[in-house]
């Protein structure tokens, strides 16, 4: 999956129309997380560098084609403003003559973000008139938006199809560590799975168990497992309808080597709420009133050791109720030993909403090797799907490396 990016064509000049995700928790009107606003900027100033006019694009929430105000970009450009130390300015909509206007205005070296994408149903219904609008106001496209380049919209694959297409640097290297995952990773080469449930991520567990050494399995997924090795689980969240899912998947462990690690205790309480009691038990014996809502030390100790010759690491979805602070220890000691991993040279991978929010909660995003900025988008990825926004782009013709510019842009990619 080698895609042409925007090192391999000269910008200068040159429309430019930049699909980036900056769907970005707001509160009060605020950015509250800017993580993939500031993923953005290396291709923004890349291309600002170059002198291209550049024409950013993005969704904000699923305002399901209606204007809503709440989900206007105005907050995101000014955000974006003040990290580049350049005005971005906002059009009150992504169609229409404000916009025609503004863009015909736009000199080289400038930006223009585009209202709302989704404010238009036509966006998420990939519909080809809006497309060409879209493609109508650039020379040429780029995708950044790794994050959304698992919907295949107007903005991520119909445009696409109209201007040549390439990859943005966050694109690049997104899909190079998570393809690295998958395709030539260091080993031993370990998984850890956790969040709430088997059913939303079977798929990714069928997929990294035929590829891994190690595959931990925690949080409340782990729970249908603990069942379907016979251990009575109380009153915690499980999936009695996966355990044969969660059978094959050991199965499939066993029949490659690869090794399987459970938790051997947990932390079980009496309500998943704040202030209420808890106490640590051994796996195995769960009782019928209790609720398993965090590893025990046992078990953070059976996955280090489990992982400390490990040479590369996937994390995605933690090990525990970790909103509740009484139960997030597990995956705070795992965010925090993983970090010592990566700082001693191991590649670690994090993909994925709940355990990217654990290890920014700590300060740690900085010291992984990679932190996704994609939730749906990572694990798609990683179950071994193509994404349709990246499948759009143009390939690298073979014998060709980054940055070694083909002399004319090639033609869109049909
Ligand atoms: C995300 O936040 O995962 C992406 O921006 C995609 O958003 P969506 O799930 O609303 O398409």
């Amino acid at each position: 999956m080698d895609k042409l990016t925007v090192r391999d064509f000269d910008a200068s000049g040159k429309r430019v129309f930049v699909r980036v995700d900056f769907n970005v928790p707001l509160e009060d009107g605020k950015v509250t997380d800017d993580s993939r606003i500031r993923a953005a900027i290396p291709t923004i100033r890349h291309l600002v560098g170059q002198g291209a006019r550049v024409i950013l694009a993005s969704h904000l929430g699923r305002p399901n084609g209606k204007v809503q105000d709440g989900l206007r970009l105005r907050p995101v450009a000014e955000r974006l403003s003040l990290l580049l130390r350049q005005n971005v300015p906002v059009t009150g909509d992504a169609l229409g003559m404000g916009t025609e206007d503004a863009l015909k205005r736009l000199r080289p070296g400038e930006i223009l973000l585009l209202e709302n994408l989704r404010f238009h149903a036509e966006e998420e219904a990939n519909d080809p008139a809006f497309a060409k609008v879209l493609a109508s106001y650039a020379d040429v496209y780029v995708n950044d938006a790794f994050g959304t380049a698992h919907r295949a919209h107007a903005s991520t694959v119909g445009i696409a199809k109209l201007l040549p297409a390439y990859a943005g640097l966050l694109m690049e290297r997104e899909l190079a560590s998570l393809s690295n995952l998958l395709e030539s990773p260091e080993r031993p080469f370990a998984a850890i799975v956790g969040g709430a449930k088997v059913s939303g991520k079977i798929s990714v567990l069928e997929n990294l168990v035929t590829k891994v050494d190690v595959l931990v399995v925690g949080g409340g997924m782990a729970n249908t497992f603990l069942l379907a090795k016979g251990h009575p689980v109380g009153k915690s969240l499980a999936e009695p309808n996966m355990v044969d899912a969660a059978k094959r998947v050991m199965a499939t462990a066993e029949a490659r080597g690869a090794r399987i690690v459970l938790p051997v205790d947990v932390i079980v309480a009496k309500e998943v709420t704040r202030g209420t009691e808890y106490k640590t038990l051994n796996a195995e014996k769960v009782p019928a009133s209790w609720h398993i809502v965090d590893v025990g030390k046992a078990s953070i100790a059976n996955i280090e050791a489990a992982l400390a010759d490990a040479r590369t690491v996937v994390w995605n979805g933690p090990l525990g109720v970790f909103e509740i602070p009484s139960f997030a220890h597990g995956t705070f000691e795992i965010a925090r030993f993983l970090a010592a991993r990566a700082e001693a040279g191991t590649t670690v991978v994090v993909g994925g909403g709940d355990s990217v929010a654990a290890i920014q909660q700590l300060g740690l995003a900085d010291k992984m090797s990679h932190v996704s900025t994609g939730g749906g988008a990572s694990l798609e990825f990683l179950e071994g799907q193509v994404l349709p926004g990246v499948e759009v782009l143009l390939d690298r013709p073979a014998g060709t490396v980054p940055g070694g510019a083909p002399p004319t842009a090639p033609e869109p990619a049909k």
